[in-house]
């Protein structure tokens, strides 16, 4: 399957960069958006998302940043650095956005590096046993205090019967992983698993599928969850 194998994904996501905003966004970016409000993220905040896509999320970081944060992104396509640089340039904001282009896991970037990480419609592409080590390195570049931000199709709630799309792309995912390469996820589980403490949480439905959109924290060195970092500007 597509995030088993890096090629595989690379090559998938390459051939469908042109298309992706035309495919994909006109449902996504609502969650997407939903995902980046509840995110809060503020001036001069050091930002990483983790599978950054066509750009549109970065180039709204990097306006929420200004000019004294930093916007980083790591992501498999070439494709999709492609199409994020040309929005990014376009836009005017190429200078305050350092964009990789690799396979997570690893996060290449030394620890305790970014006040937020973000991924919208990106960890539930990875095998469920890889999502921890995925998690693990968000945490790991995160100051202590950081956030996470996560948007992904979501699990049904228990009790709740699968709705018929997301029935189909279950069986689609299982089938033909190689057309639809994600599954839905219990988002909150695996950040409470991975040390997280989830601060937001919401559900909202696109074609008739749950899409989690969640913010969790770290602790702060010896302090409560939601208190601000000890750690000073330079510090970070
Ligand atoms: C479904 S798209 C979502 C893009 C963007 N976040 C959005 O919401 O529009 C997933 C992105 O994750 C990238 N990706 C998939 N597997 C990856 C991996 N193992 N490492 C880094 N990026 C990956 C893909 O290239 C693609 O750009």
């Amino acid at each position: 399957m597509p995030g088993t194998d890096h090629d595989l994904t690379r090559r998938f996501y390459d051939r469908i960069s042109a298309a992706y905003d035309m495919i994909a966004d006109s449902g996504e970016h609502t969650a997407r958006e939903s995902g980046l409000n509840v995110l809060d993220v503020k001036l001069g905040e050091r930002v990483l998302e983790i599978g950054y896509g066509t750009g549109h999320s970065l180039l709204e970081l990097a306006k929420l940043v200004g000019s004294t944060g930093k916007v980083c992104g790591i992501d498999i396509s070439s494709g999709m650095h492609a199409a994020a640089i040309r929005r990014l340039t376009h836009a005017g904001f190429a200078d305050r956005v350092e964009l990789r282009v690799a396979p997570v896991p690893p996060v290449p970037w030394p620890d305790a590096t970014f006040d937020v990480v973000t991924m919208s419609f990106t960890l539930e592409l990875f095998p469920l046993d890889v999502i921890p080590a995925v998690l693990a390195e968000a945490k790991r570049v995160l100051r202590p205090g950081g956030r996470i931000g996560i948007v992904s199709m979501a699990v049904t709630p228990d009790g709740q019967e699968d709705s018929f799309m997301e029935k189909t792309y279950k069986w689609m995912h299982q089938h033909f992983p190689h057309i639809v390469d994600c599954q839905p996820i219990a988002a909150a589980q695996l950040l409470k698993g991975a040390g997280f403490v989830v601060t937001h949480q919401e559900t909202i439905d696109i074609w008739s599928m749950p899409v989690a959109v969640l913010v969790a924290q770290l602790k702060s060195t010896g302090a409560a969850t939601n208190e601000p970092s000890l750690l000073t500007d330079h510090e970070r």
